[in-house]
């Protein structure tokens, strides 16, 4: 079985390549070199062994807890290229997949649950799903 929990976050950022030249980072990102920023839709799936004293795989309270203090209270209406978990890499959506992951995959475990999938929705016709491989 797979629980999916669904935040959101607005944020702006630029992307970017910290070691190409002003005119190098325009000619591959274009305008997404310029500041601009997105309504994302961040799933979390977790899943896991339902535990038979309260019938959970997961306190859903508890997720939602964990991905608001791991993610959502950092980035949510921040610069992304900020971000503690982003800094020094270009702030795509993969990018954001692979760390949002990395932020939680342990903390979930602690709760007795298994990370399956991130998934992010950075526009209506974006979105990327990430596995853990
Ligand atoms: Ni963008």
């Amino acid at each position: 079985m797979y629980i999916t929990r669904r935040e959101r976050f607005s944020s702006a950022h630029k992307l970017l390549n910290g070691k190409f030249s002003q005119k190098e980072n325009k000619n591959i990102f274009g305008k997404c070199y310029e500041l601009h920023g997105h309504n994302y839709e961040l799933f979390v799936t977790v899943t896991g062994k339902i535990n038979p004293q309260n019938g959970m795989i997961i306190d859903l309270k508890e997720l939602k807890k964990i991905i608001k203090d791991k993610v959502t209270s950092k980035i949510d209406h921040n610069f992304i290229n900020d971000v503690s978990f982003m800094k020094d890499m270009v702030t795509t959506t993969e990018n954001l997949c692979i760390q949002i992951w990395k932020e939680l995959s342990e903390p979930i475990e602690t709760l007795g649950a298994k990370l399956y999938k991130i998934k992010i929705n950075e526009t209506e016709n974006n979105s990327f799903e990430y596995y853990g491989e």
